[in-house]
This record gives structure tokens, sequence and C-alpha cells, in this order.
């Protein structure tokens, strides 16, 4: 399979936007006149320097990969959207979803007029192999794998995802925003397959969520083509700033990672001897799916009570189901009163 095959014409025949500073190799002594920003200095005047090349960097060596192996989104919400329209000929190609899921792919497929098959996970989440082998065809362009997965929070099967990425002659995405918490990922896996992509975020474990940082990682080739079509400046300078300044402390607060890990477990008890829960699924992320009597009933008492939980019920395999963010210890102790005196 040739991925200059699986790109759409017009994305493979596009050229990208440059600016001036992409011409030349510039230094901070030049008067820049060349892309009509206000002159007057206040650090914030200038368009970022879109190499982003001391970020790039620093995530390439913490994940050992090569800087041509990544590439900067506002978030992982940006990066769905460009690997759907370098891929997915509107109103012709399809993608693939493990439902229940993560809820932009569907959104990003509908905007780019792009049908979703929706293939149910089994009973426990899993995914159903032999359902998801049957179900692409010629048209079928990519598919997103969650893992761990949202809103279930389980780890899906190695064996079945290596299955569809070796199976499939098109993109397989996975999404490791919850990576953090489960320790499993297909990372290293980037360049073994030259159709797979893998996101991270800034907004889970390492506790960036307001600086909209998603990071997506493939072969040079696929990268290459994902660039082609990102808006120009899609990193702002200030969550270059931030992303960096954090970057330099650490990668990710470990400590911070394992209470959650451990907070996780005490919730996932309380919440068991609450005659009200029906079931507590397994986790390998920063939240909890539980199954209630009354999900509707339940989620508006915690909100009386000035607890916001999302509420699952009307996502199809989640019936009655709350989902529950791991909060700090304090948090954790709020909510399990709270529901006990429910
Ligand atoms: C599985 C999954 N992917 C991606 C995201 C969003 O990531 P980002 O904040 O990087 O856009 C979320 C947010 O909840 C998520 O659950």
């Amino acid at each position: 399979m040739k991925i200059k095959d699986l790109v759409r014409k017009n994305i493979e025949e596009l050229t990208p936007y440059s600016s001036a500073r992409d011409e030349f190799k510039s230094t901070s002594d030049f008067i820049y006149l060349d892309a009509n920003e206000s002159s007057y200095d206040n650090k914030l005047n200038r368009y970022p320097d879109n190499r982003h090349i001391q970020l790039n960097k620093l995530i390439s060596s913490f994940k050992n990969v090569n800087t041509n192996n990544l590439i900067l989104c506002n978030g992982t919400d940006e990066l769905i959207d460009l690997v759907i329209r370098v891929f997915c000929n509107p109103g012709l190609d399809k993608i693939i979803t493990l439902n229940p899921t993560y809820g932009m792919y569907d959104i990003s497929s509908r905007i780019n007029d792009v049908e979703n098959i929706k293939i149910d996970l089994d009973i426990n989440f899993q995914i159903d192999i032999n359902k998801v082998l049957s179900s692409f065809d010629s048209n079928t362009k990519v598919i997103f794998i969650t893992n761990p997965n949202n809103p279930t929070g389980n780890s899906l099967s190695n064996e079945a995802i290596i299955k569809i990425i070796e199976s499939f002659k098109g993109i397989v995405f996975i999404d490791e925003a919850y990576v953090d918490y489960s320790n499993i990922s297909f990372l290293k896996k980037i360049n073994s397959y030259n159709n797979l992509i893998v996101s991270q975020t800034f907004s889970k474990a390492l506790g960036l969520a307001g600086i909209r940082l998603g990071v997506g990682y493939s072969n040079p080739e696929i990268i290459s083509y994902l660039k082609k079509i990102k808006p120009p400046y899609n990193i702002n300078s200030l969550t270059e700033k931030k992303a960096i300044e954090s970057l330099m402390r650490e990668y990710v607060n470990i400590d911070q990672v394992n209470e959650t890990i451990y907070e996780r477990k005490f919730l996932e008890l309380k919440l068991k001897e609450l005659a009200f829960v029906k079931v507590v699924f397994p986790s390998n992320s920063n939240f909890l799916l539980i199954k209630v009597d009354d999900a509707d009933k339940r989620y508006k008492q915690l909100i009386d009570y000035g607890i916001v939980v999302r509420n699952r019920s009307n996502v199809k395999g989640c019936e009655n189901c709350l989902r529950v963010t791991v909060g700090t210890p304090q948090q954790n102790k709020i909510l399990i009163n709270t529901l006990k005196k429910i």
C-alpha cells in the first residue's frame, strides 16, 4: 500500500501556504516589513516562528522520535480533522470508529461530509475483530482507535489493534490521550507500519488542557502531508512558551499520575459500596465509567450538590452510565460523601 495513493488528489497537488520567512534563514536583527504585523514591539506583535524548533526538539527527545516524525496541533481535535481532510474525499470516503468512543471523530467526519461506519465494541468494551475486519471496503480510509478508550476507560487488546494495522489498507489512527495512565503505547511502531498515526496530548496527564496542544506521530511521509494542510500558525506563541517551560521541568508530573491511579482505585472501591452503583467498569485512564440505577436522576442530584460529572446515558452501550473524572484526594472524598448522602 502506498500512502500517496491514499491521499486526496487535490491535497497531493496542493502547494502549501508559505510566508516570506520560509524563504530565508532569519535572524533577530533583520527589519521585518513582510507580514503586515504591527511593527511596535510588545513581545507578541510577530507571528510565531512556525518551525517551533525548540518545542519540536524537546518533544522528540522525550519521545525518542525524530522531529520529522511529529506534527504539533491545536489539540488532538485539530489533528483528527487534518487526518480526515488529507485522506477522505467528501461525499465518497468513509471512516470507521469503535463505539462507544470519543465524539470528535464523528463530528469531524460529519463536518467533512465523510461517512462514519460505527462498529460496536463487545460487551467487555473490547474490539470485535471479526466485525471490524469485515467492515472495510476500498473507500474506507481511516480507522480511529482510542486506547485507552473514552468514555469506557479501558485499554483495548493489543493483538486486535495489531491485527487491524496489518490487515487494513488505510490509515490507523490510535488516539493515546490517556496513555500516561496506562503506559501502553504504539508510538514505537510508527516507523514499522507505514499506515500508523499515534496522537498524544498535553491536555490530560500533562495538565495543560488550556494551552491546546496535541501531537501527532507518524512516518515522515504522512507527517509531511498533514503539515501541508495545517493552518500556517496553528500553534500560538503563548502555547509554545508555556509548553517549553513545562517540558524544561519534566514531561509529565509522575507523582500526580501515580496519585491519580491510586485515587482511581480508592474511588472504585468506595463506589462499589453504594447500592445504586451497579457496575464500575475497569479503567486505565483518569476517569471511571459507572453504571447506576438511574443516571439522569443521579446526575441531577450531584449537580444540586455542586458536583459535575458526565452523563453518558444517551450513548449507545452506556445506558445509565456516568463518567467520573478522578479528582484530587479531597475532591474524591467530597464526591463519595455526597453520593452516600444521596
Ligand atoms: C480520546 C480523546 N482524544 C482527544 C481528546 C481531546 O484532546 P485535545 O484536548 O488534545 O484536543 C479527548 C478529550 O477528552 C479524548 O478523550
